[in-house]
């Protein structure tokens, strides 16, 4: 998909890899100016280092002052904001128990990125926004926000939290010319989880192919496949769609994917 972004400022978080680097590289591809963001320095670095006029900077979005700095640099040096896509996000891999024995620190440190810093980031970038009178929020989300999963408790309620904020921030702020939308994606292939989906000879494992029987097209996405429905909720010509949340899944929550 193409569309033009000229001129555009968007800010990316969690764009070091995975989903976030390929949103970032897309918006780029479109002629928008991109600030790659991350908490791991060095990883963004080198992200935004492939992308010609983009920039690349440390925020870590628990830290407010780190991202007070990032909008502060961007409203002085970019002059404007004109879509924030909220992607940082993570899970727990350690911890796939119930909910009697998840532990708080877990559950804490989980909530803190997930719903927390997607708060902050969206609340600083909100203030820059209604100033300009338009702006395009994108939180990514998950389908496990929308049909929860077992054993991932603090997941399934921030990402269920991602969905609602979503709403509710497009109520308030679609007055301001600010549109706000969410994706949810179902299992995507990035660094992270492709090592949990594939073994050593290149076949799926046994252990996803249960998951696996419940997405019609039958394999987990593509970051690009992500990356598509980030630019179509930028796009200036998509200029009716307003807490909207798009399901990039395989069909995985469309239904039941069983006969009886
Ligand atoms: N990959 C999937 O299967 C999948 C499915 C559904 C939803 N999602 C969501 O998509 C988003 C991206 O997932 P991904 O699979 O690309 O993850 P990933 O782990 O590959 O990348 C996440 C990025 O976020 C960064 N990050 C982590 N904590 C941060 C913090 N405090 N501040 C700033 N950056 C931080 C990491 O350094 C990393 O670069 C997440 O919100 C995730 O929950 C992913």
């Amino acid at each position: 998909m193409q569309c033009d972004l000229a001129g555009k400022v968007s800010l990316v978080t969690g764009a070091a890899r995975g989903i976030g680097q390929a949103i970032a590289e897309a918006l780029a591809a479109n002629g928008s100016t991109v600030v790659f963001t991350d908490v791991e320095e060095s990883s963004v670095r080198e992200a935004s280092d492939r992308v010609p006029g983009s920039y690349g900077k440390v925020m870590d979005v628990t830290k407010v002052n780190q991202i007070e700095s990032v909008l502060g640099w961007i409203k002085s040096t970019l002059g404007r904001l004109d879509i924030v896509v909220n992607n940082a996000g993570i899970n727990t891999l350690a911890h796939r128990v119930t909910i009697d024995e998840f532990p708080r620190s877990e559950w804490d440190r989980i909530l803190a990125v997930d719903l927390t810093g997607l708060y902050e980031v969206s609340r600083a970038s909100a203030s820059l926004m209604k100033s300009q009178g338009s702006g395009r929020i994108i939180n990514i989300a998950s389908i496990a926000g929308l049909v929860p999963l077992r054993l991932q408790c603090a997941f399934v309620a921030a990402k269920a939290g991602v969905v609602n904020l979503t709403k509710a921030m497009a109520l308030e702020l679609g007055p301001h010319g600010i549109l706000v939308n969410g994706i949810a994606p179902g299992s995507t292939l990035t660094e992270g989880t492709r090592k949990l989906f594939y073994g050593e000879d290149g076949s799926f494992r046994s252990s996803v192919a249960q998951m696996l029987a419940h997405i019609p097209l039958g394999r987990p996405g593509e970051t690009r496949e992500i990356a598509v429905a980030a630019l179509f909720l930028a796009d200036p010509e998509n200029s009716y769609m307003n807490g909207h949340i798009l399901t990039v899944d395989g069909g995985w929550t469309a239904g039941y994917a069983r006969e009886f």
